[in-house]
């Protein structure tokens, strides 16, 4: 049986999957198992910062799983507190201790379960558009209704959503049990949505105003994706949670959530616990990533491709009228368009012509390559695009 038999036969039908199988991936490529060539604009959903098997995070992974694959929280574990000490050079100077996790889902849980803890209190005020992750708490923080309906005798009632970019919004919705607000500084599944600018230093005064925490979700717009470390950093905002975990491993799964020192005290040995968390391979292969990424500086990078992307993602704007429009930051960009088929049609045609895009809020092309992206990379993309576009807006 080949793999889309078997997916088909053995596998939850929980995800849309494109008739592709990926077999090796390259920097910026990848192959499929009858051999084709395609040039990754997805990127594992802008995990693959690095590229597909960077080599130094091959030789850490590989150096590592010949000494120790596993261990538990039970003992100390050298590449965690390394991996923690790395990270506290590269977050925002609020953060100063680290919880490690498998997921960006977990990272989130782990920061709603410290705001309760440390507040004692238990409301939290998440953002219309928002994506934190499928678990039964970031499901219910999760904006779309269609992830969360079915699920709804299981979702706490904690959650106060308000409109995204809206600050007179998050104060009207403050009770006297809210203990946290969670935001996205630019959201991802949502469809690349970037806030205007008084927007997260606003949230950051009215969290200090009310008493109450901020979350910064950094999962998918942490690690240089916007063209700095952390999004935050863009609007000087200093959360008191942050999380992240796509890039973080180079691939290899690993989420952390951090915290403000005072903030993080409040958690107690046995209040949280992950078995995989923190494992010698999963923070070995984050070392090589993060320390690749600075030797790259790739944050600046993604700055610097990021903005040639958008000015060539603005020119198809300006041509095809069935653009609505261009948006991003850094390497995080967004291509919305008037109809729900056409950006569907849009993927198909350029996976066919070999290359990988992804579309998410039903209309919003989302490009985030790896950040070692080149601008002869981008200018392929562009200029297919704008063949596709014109072949399918007729
Ligand atoms: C902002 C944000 N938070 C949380 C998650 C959930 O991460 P994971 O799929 O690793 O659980 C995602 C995933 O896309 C995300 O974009």
């Amino acid at each position: 049986m080949d793999t889309i038999k078997m997916t088909e036969r053995y596998i939850a039908h929980t995800y849309k999957r494109q008739p592709l199988t990926i077999v090796k991936g390259r920097g910026m490529f990848v192959w499929d198992s009858a051999g084709r060539r395609y040039l990754d604009f997805v990127a594992g959903v802008a995990v693959c910062s690095l590229g597909h098997c960077h080599p130094e995070v091959v030789k850490a992974i590989t150096k590592q799983a010949n000494k120790l694959i596993h261990i538990s929280n039970l003992y100390h574990i050298q590449p965690q507190a390394e991996l923690a000490a790395l990270l506290a050079r590269i977050v925002p100077r609020s953060i100063g201790k680290f919880f490690f996790c498998n997921s960006g889902a977990e990272a989130v849980e782990a920061a709603f379960k410290l705001a309760v803890k440390h507040t004692k209190k238990r409301r939290i005020i998440a953002m219309q558009g928002s994506f934190h992750g499928r678990t039964i708490a970031t499901v219910g923080a999760t904006w779309k209704p269609s992830y969360r309906e079915p699920f709804k005798a299981l979702i706490p009632k904690i959650f106060d959503f308000v409109p995204y970019d809206d600050l007179n919004a998050v104060e009207r919705a403050i009770r006297d049990e809210t203990a946290a607000v969670i935001v996205e500084p630019v959201q991802g599944e949502g469809g690349v949505n970037i806030p205007s600018k008084d927007y997260l230093p606003g949230l950051r005064k009215i969290c200090d105003e009310n008493d109450l925490l901020l979350i910064c979700d950094e999962v998918q717009t942490g690690l240089g994706r916007t063209g700095k470390w952390f999004a935050c950093e863009h609007w000087k905002v200093l959360p008191d949670e942050i999380t992240m975990a796509k890039a973080l491993g180079g691939g290899f799964p690993i989420g952390c959530m951090g915290a403000r020192l005072e903030v993080m005290e409040s958690f107690a040995p046995g209040d949280h616990a992950s078995t995989f968390g923190g494992n010698p391979l999963a923070c070995s292969a984050a070392i090589a990533s993060v320390k690749t990424m600075q030797k790259l500086k790739l944050p600046e990078r993604a700055a610097k491709l990021g903005g040639y992307f958008l000015k060539r993602l603005n020119e198809l704007d300006e041509k095809h009228d069935c653009i609505e429009e261009a948006r991003g930051l850094g390497l995080l960009l967004g291509l919305e368009l008037k109809e729900k088929s056409i950006a569907e049609a849009v993927v198909v045609k350029a996976r066919e012509r070999g290359f990988l895009i992804n579309c998410t809020a039903d209309k919003v092309l989302r490009f985030v390559p790896p950040l070692i992206v080149e601008q002869e990379h981008i200018d392929s993309l562009i200029s297919e695009l704008d063949c596709i576009i014109a072949e399918v807006e007729k």
